[in-house]
């Protein structure tokens, strides 16, 4: 549990009362009693106001606001406030400001703006931290501590290209080792002296804001280190806040599939991972659902906060849809169903003033509770009351697992070659979406994770296998399970060094081919899978493009083979026996009705079957709590749906109906059942 005081789905969110005054804050509290909130997120970005200049600090707004909130029933996640450094820091310290890409010293304004390896910066935002541990630490309001707010960014200072060498120091002991892992005699390159050694941006090795480098090995490094740096800032915050409040929870809220930072390694740093969802209206269900997953992946499967989402609508995207009535409450399900233990907005209240004034919030300009956003979520706040603590600290079973790691991201990007089409998130969604349409839980793991629970582990795109990797993943085949790779994987080490004798490389005799070849067309080039002898629930053609591997078998079986160009006749899917278990290789990027069929078939063949059947759209997902199961039906149409609970007798939790065989489900609708 994340918190006993509050044994229940949480409900609240970021919460802005300095920016009110007394008589709003008194209208919001009475409407949050009729919503049924009962935490809200305060301190965020008010640490110009917290500290006025370098020794002066006044927290009298916030005694206030933790006062009155707490005498009303709200309790409080607290932020640090770190998030977005004072005007006066940024003038008096211009170490505290970043350089951006391009070599720009930044000016001070908007926010997540402070440079990592800031002195200045490390200095004061640990000293709050302290200062709010002091004060705040027994005070019964505060149920966890959310340092800064969405990490993310990248700087070049100097102080920055100071500290990536001391890393480099610390991660290669020797220049001899650094210029060896990057590989430093290509372009002449070889470094003598540390301070030889630049960071990797516009005016050196990268281009198109980073999208592009000349050399692998060092963009990788410094994006480690850029992860590092940050990860670094935040444990400087929680370890002083853990020696005030040992027992006081610590989080900061991620992005889910953000791209610059390893969040496997910040998860491991986290009492609780939690997270900001704000699909917009076309994101695919299961792309929500999937990055849920990867979320509660963080922490090997613990229940994880959903810190964000908005009521209504945005005011970053191009085109900020509303959510339509009912897409709140679902998509709010969606995450508990997945795993997680808080409902969470930003923001309780419409701010009146710059960039955010027009992003949805429970409390809208208008100011009372007569808005369909108040109502929505007013009901879905009286839901979460009287499902008590039955949910909370549930757990997602999973028998399949895909891997996903942020370092062999980086590396597919910053790939010069074989193609610009790669996208790995993508690949990887395929897999994912197939087992999502037939209600069967997956785990988006790391490739740490151990492997023993699962019947079925697939590493879409593994073009980097790190250390160990390769040896964990053979056992788990050799124990029994059932491995799916794909093209371009097994390519290179953690340095991004290409592994000699052949691709896969230290896949290779577990899939039980060799890639001899990489083609890469555009896009809209396709080739044929083609089956000449039948296999599970597959077809006989289908269509695949992006990469193409020319493969040749060693021991695996040819399963299918490429029904065109000057590869026609070579295996595009093999399957290799490999002690109890096997291995498939996927040798090119498939349309989405193989990976559905490939994975019914793969599916059957271990006996995986969902929760429920369900007519396309109506999503079901259990959690577990003493060995019970908790389904959560959702249908994500804008119709009725149908879904059948076979011979089992369900009760619904919120309002003890029972439903048994085929059953109607609304449009958008919601059902949790035991
Ligand atoms: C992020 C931030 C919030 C707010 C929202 C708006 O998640 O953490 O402060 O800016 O986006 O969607
Ligand atoms: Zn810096």
């Amino acid at each position: 549990m994340i918190n006993e005081n509050l044994p229940k789905i949480w409900y609240g969110g970021d919460y802005n009362p300095e920016q009110w005054d007394h008589e709003t804050v008194s209208e919001d509290l009475r409407m949050f009693k009729l919503a049924g909130i009962d935490v809200a997120t305060v301190n965020v970005f008010s640490w110009a106001l917290n500290q006025t200049d370098e020794n002066t600090y006044d927290f009298t707004w916030l005694d206030e606001t933790i006062e009155r909130l707490y005498k009303n029933g709200v309790y409080i996640c607290l932020a640090t406030s770190t998030a977005a450094h004072p005007a006066w820091m940024a003038k008096k310290y211009p170490d505290v400001r970043r350089v951006d890409f391009e070599g720009k010293k930044r000016q001070f304004g908007g926010r997540h703006n402070s440079c990592p390896n800031s002195p200045t910066y490390r200095k004061y935002a640990e000293r709050i931290a302290e200062k709010l541990a002091e004060r705040y630490k027994d005070h019964p309001a505060v149920l966890i501590w959310h340092v800064s707010n969405e990490y993310g960014g990248y700087c070049y200072c100097d102080n920055c290209q100071k500290s990536f060498r001391v890393w480099l120091k610390d991660r290669y002991g020797t220049l001899e080792a650094v210029n060896e892992a990057w590989n430093t005699r290509f372009w002449g390159h070889t470094f003598y002296e540390w301070d030889e050694i630049v960071a990797p941006n516009g005016l050196s090795e990268e281009w198109q804001g980073g999208r592009n480098t000349n050399f692998q090995g060092i963009s990788l490094d410094y994006r480690r280190f850029q992860s590092d740096s940050l990860l670094d800032v935040f444990k400087l915050e929680r370890d002083v806040l853990k020696k005030h409040t040992p027992n006081i929870p610590v989080t900061t809220n991620l992005m889910g599939l953000y791209p610059e930072l390893d969040y496997f390694k910040w998860g491991k740093e986290m009492d609780v991972v939690s997270w900001d969802n704000y699909p917009s209206i076309d994101t695919p269900v299961s792309m929500t659902a999937m990055t849920h997953d990867l979320m509660r992946g963080l922490r090997s499967g613990q229940p994880f906060m959903l810190m964000e989402q908005t009521p209504s609508q945005q005011n970053w995207q191009p085109y900020n849809a509303l959510k339509r009535p009912g897409v709140m409450k679902l998509w709010s399900y969606q995450a508990v169903a997945h795993g997680a233990d808080t409902v969470m907005f930003f923001q309780l209240r419409r701010s009146r003033g710059a960039t955010e004034k027009y992003h949805g919030a429970v409390i809208e300009h208008v100011g009372h509770e007569h808005t369909r956003v108040f109502k929505e979520s007013a009901e879905l706040g009286q839901e979460l009351i009287k499902l008590e603590d039955k949910l909370i600290d549930s757990r997602v079973q999973a028998k399949v697992a895909i891997v996903f790691d942020w370092e062999n991201r980086w590396a597919i990007q910053l790939s010069s070659g074989p193609s610009v089409a790669l996208d790995y998130v993508k690949e990887v969604h395929k897999y994912y979406d197939a087992f999502y349409q037939n209600n069967i839980a997956v785990d988006m793991i790391s490739v740490e994770e151990d492997l023993g629970q699962y019947d079925i582990v697939i590493a879409p795109v593994l073009y980097m296998v790190k250390e160990g990797h390769a040896d964990r993943l053979k056992q788990f085949v050799k124990n029994g399970g059932t491995f799916v790779t794909t093209f371009f994987s097994g390519i290179v080490n953690e340095n991004d060094l290409v592994t000699l004798g052949g691709y896969p490389g230290e896949l290779r005799d577990l899939v039980g081919i060799w890639a001899e070849e990489i083609d890469a067309l555009e896009p809209s080039h396709y080739n044929e899978i083609v089956f000449e002898r039948s296999f599970g629930k597959l077809s006989d053609t289908y269509k695949c493009n992006i990469l193409f591997d020319l493969i040749h078998a060693e021991t695996a079986e040819v399963l299918a083979t490429y029904g065109a160009d000057f590869y026609q006749g070579m295996p595009v899917l093999t399957r290799n026996k490999y002690g109890e278990g096997e291995a498939y290789y996927v040798a090119s990027s498939p349309d989405q009705a193989f990976v559905q069929d490939f994975v019914d078939t793969i599916s059957e063949i271990k006996n995986l079957h969902g929760e429920l059947t369900s007519a396309k759209g109506v999503e079901v997902i259990a959690r577990e709590k003493h060995g019970e199961k908790i389904l959560f039906v959702m249908n994500h149409n804008a119709e009725t749906a149908t879904f059948d609970t076979g011979d089992l007798t369900l009760e619904d939790q919120l309002t003890g109906e029972t439903y048994n065989g085929s059953v109607v489900i609304q449009a958008r609708g919601v059902l949790i059942l035991k």
